[in-house]
């Protein structure tokens, strides 16, 4: 490097401009990518699944995470997911679970009463436990697990056959839509066609709608699969045609 070279290029002089520019300038962007990394990463940290569902997931609210269809779970599901943080270790003066002194005044109330207390709540026992996802059905499910553990001998209402065949798209799928799909498709985030926008919606619907499902079920670029919602394809399903027959 003595610089003295008469021939030297300008490809050459450039080639030490470049590396004395560039080289700091690359270390300066490597440091900041991992000391700053939020705003560099925005873009794809802000996609996942993880990152949507936790921005999605509203401040202590219990979520059910299996895929067992909405309405359902067996009271005994809807105890480990939900009721057992409180009722497990009796927090806040909530019953103990299978303790049967804490609980037969309450039993002796019938199961009725019990199961209407657990879905509007009472006093420190929020509504449904907290868990607004969950069906009165469920509820009382839950209710006739933990009463029937701590003496009682209440029938836990049934799970009905082919429950998971009958989501309403107006109702369950709507619930889906505004608590999950809403973030992209209502304001066309990252492109997602938007709610409502026939032209949007017309390209992607020519093959059916139960094609535009699928494919929206596995994820199209900037679409996660499922939209980053965790329950089962069903109440996907159901979530897709309403969003879909807004549009059609
Ligand atoms: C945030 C804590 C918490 C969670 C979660 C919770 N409970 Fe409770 N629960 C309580 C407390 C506290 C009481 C006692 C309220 C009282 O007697 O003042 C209670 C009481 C009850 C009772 C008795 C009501 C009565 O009339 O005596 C039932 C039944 C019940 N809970 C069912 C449930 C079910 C079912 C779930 C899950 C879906 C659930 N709870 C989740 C805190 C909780
Ligand atoms: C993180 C943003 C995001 C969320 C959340 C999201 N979507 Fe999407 N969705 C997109 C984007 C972006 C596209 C367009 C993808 C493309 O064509 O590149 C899309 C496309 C679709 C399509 C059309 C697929 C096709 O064949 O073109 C359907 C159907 C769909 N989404 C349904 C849903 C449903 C139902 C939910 C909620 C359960 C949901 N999306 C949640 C971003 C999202």
């Amino acid at each position: 490097m003595s610089g003295s070279n008469a021939s030297a290029s300008k490809s050459v002089v450039g080639m030490i401009l470049a590396a004395l520019i560039g080289v700091p300038l690359f270390v300066y962007l490597v440091i900041k990518l991992f000391t700053s990394g939020m705003s560099m990463n925005m873009a794809s940290s802000t996609m996942t699944n993880e990152a949507v569902a936790a921005r999605l997931q509203p401040v202590g609210v219990v979520k059910i995470v299996d895929s067992t269809p909405i309405g359902s779970r067996s009271g005994k599901a809807v105890y480990e997911a939900v009721c057992i943080s409180c009722h497990g270790a009796g927090l806040a003066g909530a019953p103990k679970f299978a303790d049967a002194a804490a609980w037969s005044t309450r039993i002796g109330q019938g199961f009725a009463t019990l199961v209407k207390h657990a879905v509007v709540g009472f006093n420190a026992m929020p509504a449904k436990g907290g868990d607004p996802a969950l069906t009165d059905e469920e509820v009382a499910r839950a209710v006739a697990f933990m009463g029937n553990a701590a003496g009682a001998k209440f029938e836990e209402p049934k799970v009905a056959a082919g429950a998971a065949a009958t989501i309403d798209p107006n109702v369950k799928g709507k619930e889906i839509y505004a608590s999950v799909c809403m973030a992209c498709h209502d304001t066309g985030v990252a492109g997602a066609p938007k709610f409502g926008d026939k032209a949007a919606w017309a390209p992607r619907l020519k093959d059916g709608v139960d094609n535009a499902i699928a494919i929206a079920t596995k994820g199209l670029n900037a679409m996660p699969p499922k939209g980053g919602y965790s329950g089962s394809d069903a109440e996907f399903n159901a979530a897709a045609l309403y969003l879909i027959n807004a549009s059609k």
